[in-house]
């Protein structure tokens, strides 16, 4: 059942070898000091001697004031490149998207309702996200093996990943745009206080978090989201940028193929109802392949693609050689890079 597609360049990308690991669970603004600092006594001598002078310094200061305030400004956007590699004004966030899950922010813990088939997919990926994480960690704590990672659950919806993340220990932010289901994921977890320790919930952005933080992350999960993101490599690019040097990003997402059209959209969302009329648009699938050559591309070394496939009679997933349906990535952020300049932001 479970097998790895071996891909093209970098890294070592086999799922052969996770057989058994898969099997087994589930400005203010700034002071002025120099340029506009008058003594006291130049200026009462100039007010005494020549009043017209003063009206002088006046627009002297002015402009002194201006000039170091411009300059600062211009400053803060070439910050330093260990805390900041760039910035972006571009969002990811799609508002006909944000409509859809706003629509279904109260469905996301039936387990028997639309998200029915993201419950069941925890049984893939879970295991897939921990056993990649043990692979690079010396030791772990039984029963709580994440614990110490720092995790960041992209497009977190109700919490259905972030939850069993944090029960094995790791600390984990879930943030996602639509607040409505973060408000569902928040009273989710406030059943369980050690979940309630170890999660925080955000209604934001990924755009926001990078321009709060850099390079914090041992983990970026992005579980189901890619596919509905505006620019994804924008996206890529901000997962990037908010890992730590040899942290790991999880990606599940569809294929573009014509038979994830022919499913994905035809099948499972005007015949059989598995998902909501309207949830996926096929122009934003994307390919392993050009998935591996964004993630590539920003620094990232793909190290595992995998075929997952998703049994509507039985609700249950497995994993499958087969890509041209669902897929999980796994690619590592270099140790060894300075900073890659990520291509069109820089
Ligand atoms: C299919 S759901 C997946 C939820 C969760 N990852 C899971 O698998 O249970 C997609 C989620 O991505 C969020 N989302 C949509 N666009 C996003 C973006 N640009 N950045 C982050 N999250 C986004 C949606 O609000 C929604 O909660």
């Amino acid at each position: 059942m479970l097998g790895g597609r071996k891909l093209s360049s970098s890294g070592s990308r086999f799922l052969g070898a996770h057989r058994s690991a898969f099997r087994g669970t589930q400005g203010d603004c700034p002071r002025l000091t120099t340029s506009a600092a008058y003594s006291k006594n130049q200026l009462s001598w100039t007010l005494q001697i020549k009043p017209s002078v003063f009206s002088e310094y006046r627009i002297m200061c002015f402009k002194s004031y201006s000039m170091t305030f411009a300059c600062l400004n211009r400053m803060k956007s070439y910050r330093l490149p260990w805390t900041r590699l760039y910035s972006t004004s571009r969002t990811t966030v799609d508002s006909s998207e944000v409509k859809t899950f706003l629509a279904l922010a109260h469905r996301w813990w039936d387990e028997q309702g639309v998200y029915a088939p993201l419950h069941s997919m925890n049984d893939l990926r879970v295991p897939f996200i921990r056993d990649n994480l043990l692979k690079t960690a010396a030791d772990h704590q039984p029963g709580k093996p994440l614990s110490g990672m720092k995790i960041l659950d992209v497009g977190c919806g109700g919490g259905l990943l972030t939850e069993p993340l944090g029960r094995l220990g790791a600390s984990v932010i879930g943030i996602d745009p639509v607040d409505e289901n973060i408000k569902t994921a928040q009273h989710h977890k406030s059943f369980d206080p050690v979940l309630d320790k170890r999660i925080e919930y955000r209604a934001c952005s990924l755009e926001k978090i990078v321009e709060e933080t850099a390079e914090t992350f041992d983990a970026v999960v992005a579980s189901e989201v890619v596919e509905h993101v505006i620019d994804l490599e924008v996206f890529i690019q901000c997962c990037c940028q908010v890992l730590k040097p040899g942290g790991s990003l999880f990606i599940t997402t569809i294929n573009k193929t014509q038979l994830s059209y022919a499913l994905g959209i035809v099948f499972s969302e005007q015949i059989a109802g598995i998902v909501p009329k309207g949830t996926h648009t096929w122009e934003k699938f994307v390919s392993p392949e050009k998935l591996e050559s964004i993630l590539e591309s920003n620094g990232l070394s793909v190290q595992t693609v995998a075929g997952m496939l998703y049994n509507p009679f039985s609700g249950y997933w497995h994993w499958s050689e087969n890509t041209s349906l669902n897929y999980a990535a796994h690619a590592v952020k270099s140790s060894m890079q300075e900073h890659p300049a990520p291509a069109d932001l820089l």
